[in-house]
């Protein structure tokens, strides 16, 4: 096949979309397909038409790869892609507006303020729940510009580093357990979850260090986890998946808290990290499906 595999491009996670894209360009190539690469600009679309590959894989991550402009884009050109459509990519990014959805097909959410940039005012801000807080911006992704407040002056540090990647911010209540994730594959209405994934990162939590750097976190394949939750979580990761209209795959992330309670779902991924220290492979390496058997499967249920 002629695959374009679009990868780097302008967002925050641009070094982690760079190690994403070549992992998939290798991947493709192992199998024999014709792989060109872009490191994507719009300046680059032009180029990207040219090609007329069969399909093209999004190996971007974050603003403008993640989001859906790009994906509409792709629609109004009629480029196959790889993975969830405009609409659902541009819900997905909005962790506030996604919690929506979640809590209205009953998952539960963390506790939350959202703040706006156009509206927010420092002397009135007051949370309804305890410290810590966990304040991150709405559209960001790879922990990138997320801090842990412990108090209302790390609060105020922390939301104005927030709002230097967004407009908008989420003030969450910190919530203490396990950080699990769900990696979701399938066709319409023929979800599957893959195994659970468990996160022990080396740092106090599972920042972008932990997240990227070799050794950064040991990951259990499956968790550690008693069947209900783990079918829970399974099940709620479909659920999640669903509600935002995701197709093809997506990456779900949990926190399990330590207390007992309900599995709080944070957010959908629709273009999960494919770097080697990365969830999505790991669960997909558990039942039986090697890195490149796995790409391929993500184009073969694009195309269907
Ligand atoms: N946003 C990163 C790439 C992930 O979710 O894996
Ligand atoms: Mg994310």
């Amino acid at each position: 096949m002629k695959i374009a595999v679009l990868y780097g491009g302008v967002s925050a996670e641009r070094e982690v979309s760079l190690s994403t894209g070549k992992q998939i360009i290798s991947a493709l190539e192992s199998k024999g397909h014709e792989v060109t690469g872009i490191d994507f600009h719009p300046s680059r679309l032009k180029e990207l038409l040219e090609l007329e590959a069969d399909v093209v894989f999004l190996g971007l991550h974050g603003k403008y790869g993640e989001d859906g402009r790009l994906q509409g884009l792709l629609d109004m050109m009629g480029v196959p892609y790889v993975g969830s459509g405009a609409l659902a990519s541009g819900i997905a990014m909005d962790k506030a507006k996604s919690k929506q959805f979640f809590k209205d097909t009953g998952i539960n959410i963390a506790k939350e303020k959202v703040l706006y940039r156009k509206s927010y005012d420092e002397k009135q801000l007051e949370l309804s729940f305890d410290f810590p807080a966990v304040v991150k911006p709405n559209r960001e992704g790879s922990t990138i510009g997320l801090t842990i407040a412990q108090n209302h002056d790390e609060l105020l540090k922390g939301i104005a580093e927030a709002f230097l990647h967004d407009d908008t911010i989420l003030v969450e209540q910190f919530v203490s357990g396990k950080e699990v994730t769900v990696a979701v594959m399938g066709e319409h209405n023929n979800y599957k979850a893959l195994p659970v994934v468990e996160i022990e990162p080396k740092n106090a939590f599972y920042d972008y260090e932990s997240k990227y750097a070799e050794g950064g976190s040991i990951h259990y394949v499956p968790a550690r986890l008693d069947e209900n939750t783990t079918a829970k979580l399974k099940e709620q990761a479909v659920r999640a998946h669903e509600v935002l209209g995701c197709e093809v795959y997506s990456r779900v992330d949990f926190i399990v808290p330590h207390d007992g309670s309900e599995p709080v779902i944070l957010e959908v991924n629709t273009l999960p990290g494919m770097t080697p220290t990365s969830l999505f492979p790991d669960a997909a390496k558990e039942i039986g499906m090697d890195y490149p058997t796995m790409i391929e499967k993500l184009i073969e249920l694009s195309l269907k």
